[in-house]
């Protein structure tokens, strides 16, 4: 992997950075394919716990895919590309641990649409989010017009997609675009996640698959989590949990 840096530490945390700092980080076919690479290989490297996801350098997290493909594409190659960021996104919004973006500098088109596909985001003050799309005459093709409307609603997800004017960061976190503002993207996005692995590995894999069917009909959702609460109540670590709680003792779950 040339543009994506996969380092693990001892806590479980998988530190993925794009490294292309010639274009800002742009995605263009070999991040893609590294993003694909690292995320299949992340969901079954048991030294994997949780994963952080950044740009590297101060200005960017990821300035879009690369405008450089785009003049080339036909219709059906177009969709073709669609259709592989496509995949490789959502790859990352099913994988089985908690997975963060920590938005260190700009997030333009594909690169607000990577930032979508992460359970969670966080973000420095002074960056712009957006989809900018509309000012190259296209639209967004890596999932932005299905996944910002699901995360900040429809009325603000039309205006950042109509408008192709990003937000800043304090108004990336009212909508609910981004869960938290620090000056240390990372560090936040860090501690976020140490946050979420203290729990039993089981129940976060189980509660990311409920949360997934929260966008089938309400119905169909609710039969989703009671089959899943049946699932994590049939665990050990939900046995060690509720005993630990009588015992007043802190649980050790066993992700089993
Ligand atoms: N694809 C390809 N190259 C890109 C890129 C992208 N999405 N975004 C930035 N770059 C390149 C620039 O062409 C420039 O290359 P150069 O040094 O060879 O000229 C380099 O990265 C630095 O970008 P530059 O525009 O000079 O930096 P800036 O600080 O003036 O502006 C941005 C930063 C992010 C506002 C600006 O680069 C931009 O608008 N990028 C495109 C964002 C976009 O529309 N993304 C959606 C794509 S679908």
């Amino acid at each position: 992997m040339n543009a994506l840096r996969y380092e693990t530490d001892v806590d479980g945390l998988l530190t993925l950075t794009i490294d292309r700092p010639d274009t800002l980080n742009a995605l263009d076919a070999e991040v893609v394919g590294d993003l694909d690479d690292a995320f299949r290989r992340a969901r079954t490297d048991d030294d994997v716990r949780g994963v952080l996801l950044t740009g590297a350098g101060e200005k960017a997290f990821v300035a879009g895919a690369d405008i450089s493909q785009f003049p080339d594409l036909g219709a059906a190659e177009a969709r073709r590309f669609a259709e592989r960021g496509q995949a490789v996104f959502s790859q990352i919004e099913q994988m089985p641990k908690p997975v963060a973006a920590a938005v260190n500098g700009v997030a333009l088109g594909g690169g607000c649409e990577l930032a979508l596909a992460c359970h969670l985001r966080t973000a420095s003050p002074g960056v712009q989010l957006g989809q900018p799309e509309v000012h190259l005459g296209i639209i967004p093709g890596y999932g932005g017009t299905q996944r910002l409307p699901r995360v900040v609603g429809r009325g603000a997800a039309t205006e950042m997609i109509l408008t192709g004017d990003p937000v800043g960061a304090e108004r990336a976190r009212e909508i609910g675009l981004v869960n938290r503002v620090a000056e240390d993207a990372t560090e936040a996005a860090r501690e976020l996640l140490r946050s979420i692995l203290e729990n039993g590995p089981e129940a976060i894999r189980l509660s990311l698959q409920a949360l997934r069917a929260s966008d089938q009909p309400l119905e169909t959702g609710l039969r989703h989590e009671a089959a899943l609460f049946g699932q994590a109540l049939a665990t050990d670590d939900a046995t060690e949990g509720a005993t630990a709680f009588l015992e007043k003792r802190e649980p050790e779950f066993q992700g089993r």
